[in-house]
């Protein structure tokens, strides 16, 4: 088991680039199953959900390639398995992209139905529903998820509730049906545009992602491609929030501006000053940081993977701040450990209300998730004396060597592993978030 150990109250400066989108990863990497003929992805990030992906793409058959640091060239074309078992599933909940581009590939899919999840309840109607509407039959039993279509034909799809992994699966599912599907009620997150890209790039017809209504008319064939995954705008807007709460001065590197919009908003709004450039942003705090209310929506609205995040750099503001959690059931799990911190929290439901103290304090805290995990750092960095960090295997799910990313920023950061006695236990904690 590893764990971070931070000696707090460094200020992190100087330049820190910025490593590809996970959760536009972990969906362009199935996709690429339903190529005719290998693609080269470049910008992946060096994250464990990314590894479990090339890992069921391997297994299923496809040959798997690293090119170099961030770039992997992919051959499906001997895909002969349509089955992500139980044991692959479960450490990734992003694997149900798996079943839309099995599907779309294949007309049948078999995948573990995702593990459960420390947000709180994660279904997959949605998902399910949609590709129901473009043809497919499903079965549930002992835990899998069995899809099969005799043909799969382009369909109206309107989402009950805006969900970005059911968008994506439709589209994945869509791509290759026959005729003309319509997503309405679509989510707009920078991945869904980025899959989309990633289609077309292919050969796919998709219009309107990025607003609420997809259309997707129907290819006969996806040709191979060469196609550069989008910078993670969580990742960017998390070393953003480090640097406000420790008072540093960082340039974020390889970043789209136009996707941390509201992050960038909300932190000026706190008091951090930013200076954007075309593909980097100077963020730096020379003064007092102030209360503020955040509510996380869907794109484009506050991202609800900043949450955590955001939630401690108010406990250094002055003031009282409301965090208001809009769509998750459960993301404020990790507030208690951050009380073992000192901080001043109260949660009453979705809501939590944050007494900003101005100060933490280091302890042994345990991140529950990835994001809690990023949270936990956070606080370390701002805090007086020793946090020490378990569980971090949720943050490696996401976070391209943060520690060394960090370390390189001026803080005291360092991993440390120690004998794990509960295997089983531990290894039964490790499902997906
Ligand atoms: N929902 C349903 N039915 C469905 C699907 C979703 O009711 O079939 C509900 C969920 O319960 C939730 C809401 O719709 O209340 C939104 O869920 P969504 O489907 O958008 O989430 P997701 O696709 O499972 C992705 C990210 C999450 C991120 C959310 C929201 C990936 C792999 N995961 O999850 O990322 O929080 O979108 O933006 O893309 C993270 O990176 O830390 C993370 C949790």
């Amino acid at each position: 088991m590893d764990k971070f150990i931070i000696k707090g109250g460094r200020r992190l400066t100087g330049n820190v680039v910025i490593s590809g989108a996970k959760n536009a990863a972990v969906a362009i990497l199935p996709a690429v199953i339903l190529s005719d003929e290998p693609c080269v992805i470049e910008n992946v990030p060096n994250i464990s959900d990314v590894n479990i992906c090339l890992k069921i793409l391997r297994e299923m058959g496809a040959t798997v390639e690293n090119l170099g640091k961030d770039v992997y060239r992919i051959d499906p074309t001997g895909i002969d398995k349509v089955c992500v078992p139980y044991e692959t599933a479960r450490k990734m909940r992003a694997s149900y992209y798996f079943l839309g581009a099995l599907l779309g590939k294949f007309n049948k899919a078999r995948v573990s139905m995702p593990g459960g999840c420390p947000l709180g309840d994660r279904p997959i109607d949605q998902h399910l529903k949609a590709f129901s509407i473009l043809g497919a039959e499903y079965t549930l039993s002992q835990g899998m998820i069995d899809l099969k279509a005799d043909k799969l034909r382009g369909n109206q799809i309107f989402f009950d509730v805006v969900t970005v992994g059911a968008t994506m699966n439709a589209m994945l599912a869509a791509v290759k049906a026959e005729g003309l599907t319509v997503i309405e009620n679509a989510a707009k997150e920078p991945h869904i545009v980025d899959l989309a890209n990633f289609l077309n790039s292919m050969g796919a017809n998709i219009m309107g992602a990025g607003t609420d209504v997809i259309k997707i008319r129907g290819v006969k064939h996806l040709h191979g491609t060469n196609y550069s995954v989008i910078p993670d705008q969580i990742e960017a807007g998390t070393f953003m929030i480090a640097a406000a709460a420790t008072k540093g001065d960082i340039i974020v590197e390889n970043i789209i501006p136009k996707h941390l919009e509201s992050i960038t908003k909300k932190l000026e709004k706190i008091g951090v000053n930013i200076e954007q450039y075309d593909d980097s942003m100077r963020v730096w705090v020379d003064g007092p940081l102030v209360k503020a209310n955040v509510k996380t929506t869907p794109h484009p609205g506050f991202p609800t993977d900043m949450q955590p995040q955001i939630a401690t750099l108010l406990i250094l503001a002055e003031g009282t701040s409301i965090v208001t959690e809009g769509v998750w059931e459960q993301r404020f799990r990790y507030v208690d450990e951050l009380r073992r911190m000192g901080a001043d929290i109260t949660v009453n439901g979705k809501v939590a209300l944050i007494e900003g103290t101005g100060k933490l304090m280091g302890a042994p805290v345990k991140a529950c998730d990835l994001r809690a995990g990023a949270a936990l750092i956070i606080a370390g960095l701002a805090a007086n004396g020793i946090t020490e960090i378990e569980d971090i295997f949720h943050i490696e799910r996401g976070y391209d060597c943060m520690e060394g990313k960090l370390r390189a920023l001026g803080a005291d950061i360092e991993k440390i592993s120690v004998p794990d006695n509960k295997t089983a236990e531990t290894d039964n904690s490790r499902a997906a978030v």
